[in-house]
């Protein structure tokens, strides 16, 4: 599947602006700075294919790209703290809790989660309003290059108990780091055997 072709379609800032839902369809959400536009690129080994950045708040719109002819990969803002306008960022986590709990071609969330940091309450939210709209979601630890193993699997268990409550959960959690590519073809073969 990754070897296929993947380019940008579109970047959509209103629910009636989507794509039609005609793919398999999966994205990458999570807090701003978190890594989602990096393992974008990662996944599809295309350095700039969407738009990274040091700042939180960069990906401001839901952006769309296709992988083979029949798959979206789609890169969303984050949530919590960005660098932009409260009545934009607003704008933006409205946008996102539509498009989480209300498009009927997403078939996994990938919620990334900072392995320095664990999950946050902002995730938690995200987590409930994906079990409540029955989305089932998966959790990526990212850049985990970062820290050392022991450190990693305190996060690790302090994760798993958190998901635990949610009933929208995928138990398996995926290790990574778009910057060493660590994880990134177990990813990818997660991705290329949903249906
Ligand atoms: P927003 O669009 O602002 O919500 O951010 P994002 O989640 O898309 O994060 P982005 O991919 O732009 O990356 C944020 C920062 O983290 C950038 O400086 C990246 O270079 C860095 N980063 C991302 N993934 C990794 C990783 O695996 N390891 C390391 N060390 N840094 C990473
Ligand atoms: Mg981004």
């Amino acid at each position: 599947l990754f070897a296929g072709e993947t380019d940008f379609l579109k970047g959509v800032v209103a629910m009636d602006g989507m794509p039609p839902a005609d793919r398999l369809e999966v994205c990458f959400a999570g807090r701003s700075n978190v890594g989602k536009s990096s393992l974008i690129n990662a996944l599809t080994g295309r350095k700039a294919l969407a738009r990274t950045s040091n700042t939180p708040g960069r990906t401001q719109e839901i952006n769309f790209f296709t992988l083979a002819d029949d798959h979206y990969l789609v890169d969303v803002p984050g949530y919590g703290f960005a660098n932009a306008p409260l009545p934009v960022v607003e704008k933006w986590q409205r946008l996102l809790k539509a498009y989480l709990s209300g498009r009927p071609s997403l078939r996994r969330v990938f919620l990334l989660i900072d392995s320095r940091h664990g999950p946050k309450t902002a995730d938690e939210e995200i987590m409930q309003l994906l079990s409540k709209s029955a989305v089932t979601f998966q959790i990526v630890m990212t850049k985990v290059d970062k820290l050392k193993k022991g450190e990693l699997d305190k996060v690790l268990e302090k994760t798993k108990s958190v998901i635990k409550k949610y009933p929208a959960s995928y138990p398996e959690l995926v290790l990574t780091s778009s910057e060493k590519g660590e994880g990134i073809p177990t990813l990818r073969h997660i991705i290329a055997t949903l249906v």
